[in-house]
């Protein structure tokens, strides 16, 4: 029996046939209907049932929570109609959209946990920087040009955690990590950036960080455990050497309290500890995922722009949306 589904969002009714899903009949009927996967694991289709009954065919957990279901809400690319309908989809967009600021601050804290990487803590005076986890801020230090680094806390703190590499031509990052000290003043604008954590989406998540490129990494993967997100977290963080790897104990501790969190470490020159993989991170994709398997997936990448682009064909290759791969292009400056 066909039945008839109201879509709060459309003009006009659509018909749904026998053992048709809600969203096959919208796409069929070429209707915009928010969707990834079509199966069930990304929750981009979650809609609200205003009226009628509605079957679920199998649904990942994590796409839409019990919670949830018992509010009304459902997935449209598993809904079969039991009897005519009234739905409306709910609206995933996510701006970020938060006002660029200019704050005061001063060096709180410097820890040089690498050879050439230093953990930078900022003290702000005033209301907290409002941004998105996975955003950046221009740094200003007193006679140095300005430079951006990302946010690696999670939002809503007065105290601001940067990742400073040092370059081979970076006079900033060098004066940073050779000479910066508490107390050193530094003005910090922002947010500015677009790659930041979705937390609506409810599909896998990967996260690939290169070097420092951990740090808006790290703050978006605090934010989304913070947020209760349960979907599957695949966390790559990639390196040259042992020597280069940091918060390997911070992000160990996470993963043994996380049971949907994995992190794997790759390290790109050869000869380090049993146990740790080798190769670049590309490579390491490519081995780990099952061909179409990054369907409903979104990745989130920071590093160098080689690392970032060579990630982002796999994922692509493998079936993620090129929109589902998010990535700041500015990691070439220091
Ligand atoms: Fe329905 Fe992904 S499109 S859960």
């Amino acid at each position: 029996m066909t039945f008839t589904v109201k879509v709060r969002q459309f003009d006009r009714p659509i018909e749904v046939a026998p053992r048709q899903t809600i969203l096959e009949a919208a796409l069929e009927e070429d209707y915009d209907y928010p969707f990834i996967c079509r199966g069930g694991t990304c929750g981009t289709c979650r809609t609200v049932l205003i009226a009628g009954k509605v079957e679920l065919k199998p649904y990942a957990a994590f796409a839409l929570s019990d919670e949830e279901r018992e509010q009304g809400l459902i997935l449209a690319c598993r809904a079969l109609p039991l009897s005519d309908c009234e739905v409306a989809f709910v609206d995933l967009d996510e701006p970020a959209e938060y006002r660029l600021r200019s704050l005061e601050g001063a060096i709180a804290a410097i820890d040089r946990v690498t050879h050439d990487t230093a953990i930078l803590r900022i003290e702000t005076t005033g209301a907290p920087l409002d941004f998105a986890a996975g955003q950046f801020a221009r740094l200003a230090l007193p006679g140095l040009p300005p430079r951006d680094y990302s946010f690696a806390n999670r939002p809503g703190s007065a105290t601001l955690e940067f990742h400073v590499r040092v370059s081979a031509t970076g006079a900033v990052s060098r004066h940073v990590y050779d000479h910066a000290k508490v107390g050193d003043p530094v003005t910090v604008k922002g947010p500015y950036g677009a790659s930041y954590l979705r937390k609506l989406h409810r599909g896998p998540i990967y996260l690939l960080a290169g070097g420092s490129g951990l740090a808006p990494i790290k703050s978006i993967l605090d934010e989304a455990l913070a947020a209760g997100l349960r979907q599957p977290i695949r966390l790559y963080f990639g390196v040259r050497a042992q020597r280069d790897l940091y918060l390997d104990d911070y992000l160990a501790d996470l993963a043994a309290r996380s049971p949907n969190l994995t992190v794997i470490q790759v390290l790109s020159e050869p000869g380090g500890p049993t146990g740790l993989r080798t190769g670049n991170l590309a490579d390491a994709l490519r081995a780990d995922i099952a061909d179409g398997a990054a369907d409903g997936t979104k990745a989130y990448l920071c590093g160098p722009p080689v690392m970032v682009e060579t990630c982002r064909a796999v994922l692509i290759d493998k079936g993620i949306r090129p929109e589902d791969c998010h990535a700041d292009a500015f990691y070439t400056q220091a």
